[in-house]
């Protein structure tokens, strides 16, 4: 696409109004057009307009290269996506990063539309998920440093890597989100967030390769409520202790979700020989329905895949607080929960509340392990809690 905004008559970039609410910049229109310098454009004035502004990007098909939105802006902005935007498909990528939305003080995007990663021929080439020494893809959306924002009515579809990643925000609710890739689409990982505080993620529906959401160091104060997550990898805390100078995790409540067809349900990941010694607490999980979810709760706190560290060692991350009421469902595997503590620092008040998983295999029935753990029981436990010795983690 060799046409920039301001070259071609294509390329509309209007200024539709001035309303006694909000400035409306129009991006647009013919279709299959590349609106990259367009949205660049109209950003740059939104983010300089004293009063609030709206971008609106109407329905069709357009064509969008990498961009970052960046504040510090003047006034608040909302971005109104009502068509798709494609990424291009290329695998060659040195940039970890499509669309990112920086610094931004009062900010919403909504508008029913979808961010097309075009992420399939990336996925055949991508190999990180056998190996650390890899090349990074595109991160489709990412939102740095976002406060006091309201993200609603988006879709994401074929991320070349993770969906969404969320860093730094404060006060952010995504509502009604649709996220989309193939099972075997590998590292694509609905949302993951990090080193935020007060993040909701309401009424959405995650459906991908990897982690539905994954939640890494520094996440203070997650709602999840409402989500429906499958095929994909369930909902993750970790994996904790891997790198250095790593942050606490603390408040994350998990409820009334279902997980269908996932690899993995609820999990808490911890490395051995951790790197750091930090603590993850309050973490809870209720009102939770598996439809045939393989290991649909697992603390594994020897965590460590492609051997890459000392199994030896036992992790120094503390795990306290941490509940599993009402889940109730089906295991895709014998191994229905599994809470595997570290022997240097066993989880602390770690609550058992009803729980009723069944698994139908001939191999059957459910197991419930626990090591280095005592958890508190409350109500009634199929299978028995902690009643299954310990089987060596795969
Ligand atoms: C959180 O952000 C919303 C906008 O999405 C705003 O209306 C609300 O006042 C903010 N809450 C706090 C405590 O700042
Ligand atoms: C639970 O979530 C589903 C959507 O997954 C929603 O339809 C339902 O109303 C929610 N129930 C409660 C009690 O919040
Ligand atoms: C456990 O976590 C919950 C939810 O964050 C919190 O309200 C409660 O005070 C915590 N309990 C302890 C003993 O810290």
């Amino acid at each position: 696409m060799g046409a920039y905004f301001g070259v071609s008559t294509i390329f509309v970039f209007c200024l539709l109004g001035i309303s006694a609410n909000a400035t409306v910049f129009t991006i647009g229109s013919s279709s299959s057009s590349d609106i990259t310098q367009a949205l660049r454009k109209a950003f740059t004035s939104a983010c300089q307009s004293p009063y609030p502004t709206k971008v609106v990007i109407p329905k069709g098909e357009f064509k969008l290269g990498m961009i970052e939105l960046r504040g510090p802006c003047k006034a608040p902005i909302e971005i109104t996506l009502q068509g798709t935007v494609h990424a291009d498909g290329n695998t060659n990528h040195g940039e970890e990063k499509w669309v990112v939305f920086g610094n931004i003080n009062g900010f919403k995007l909504n508008g029913g539309g979808a961010f097309d990663g075009e992420g399939n021929a990336a996925w055949r080439v991508n190999n990180c998920h056998k190996t650390f020494n890899c090349k990074k893809l595109p991160i489709s959306i990412r939102f740095d440093f976002v406060e006091n924002a309201e993200i609603r009515d988006i879709s994401s579809i074929d991320a070349k890597n993770f969906h969404i990643n969320v860093l730094g925000a404060k006060n952010m609710t995504m509502t009604n989100i649709k996220i989309i890739a193939p099972e075997e689409s590998p590292n694509t990982d609905g949302i993951h967030l990090g080193r935020s505080d007060g993040v909701k993620i309401l009424n959405s529906f995650i459906s991908t390769g990897d982690d539905c959401i994954s939640v890494g160091d520094g996440m203070k104060n997650l709602h999840v409520e409402g989500v429906t997550c499958g095929p994909g990898h369930g909902i993750s805390v970790g994996s904790l202790g891997r790198y250095g100078h790593e942050q606490d995790v603390s408040g994350i409540m998990v409820k009334n979700c279902t997980l269908q067809n996932t690899d993995n349900g609820l999990r808490i990941k911890t490395w051995p020989s951790a790197a750091c010694s930090t603590t993850a607490s309050d973490i809870h999980f209720e009102d939770i329905i598996l439809k045939d979810v393989s290991n649909p709760i697992l603390i594994d706190q020897e965590y460590c895949p492609w051997n890459q560290c000392n199994k030896q060692k036992a992790s120094t991350i503390k795990l306290v607080n941490i509940s599993f009421k009402r889940i109730r469902g089906t295991s895709g595997n014998k191994d229905a929960v599994k809470l595997l503590c570290s022997r240097g620092y066993p989880c602390q008040q770690v609550e058992i509340g009803d729980i009723d998983i069944r698994y139908n295999g001939a191999d059957g029935p459910a197991t419930f392990q626990c090591s280095n753990v005592s958890p508190k029981l409350m109500g009634n436990q199929i299978p028995r809690a902690c009643g299954s010795p310990v089987t060596k983690t795969n």
